[in-house]
């Protein structure tokens, strides 16, 4: 039987900084849309930039 060792995290999209580049097989999101959805406060705005360059920087290649 092949076993492998994975790692979840569950955690806020801001501050990814403690994760090395390419290091990420998959990332699961479904963030804001900045269309004030049901006129909740966290859908007023997209999330920021930073979010998908540290996203971008994290995943693997092909991921
Ligand atoms: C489109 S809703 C997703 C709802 C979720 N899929 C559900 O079914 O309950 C966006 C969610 O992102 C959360 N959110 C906003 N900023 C976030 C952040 N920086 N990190 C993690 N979640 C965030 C909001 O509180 C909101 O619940």
């Amino acid at each position: 039987m092949i076993s492998k060792n994975y790692k979840i995290y569950n955690k806020s999209c801001y501050g990814l900084s403690e994760l090395e580049n390419e290091s990420i097989d998959a990332l699961i999101t479904d963030p804001p849309y900045g269309i004030s959805y049901q006129n909740h406060y966290w859908d007023k705005d997209l999330p920021k930039r930073e979010i998908w360059e540290d996203t971008l920087r994290v995943l693997k290649e092909g991921s």
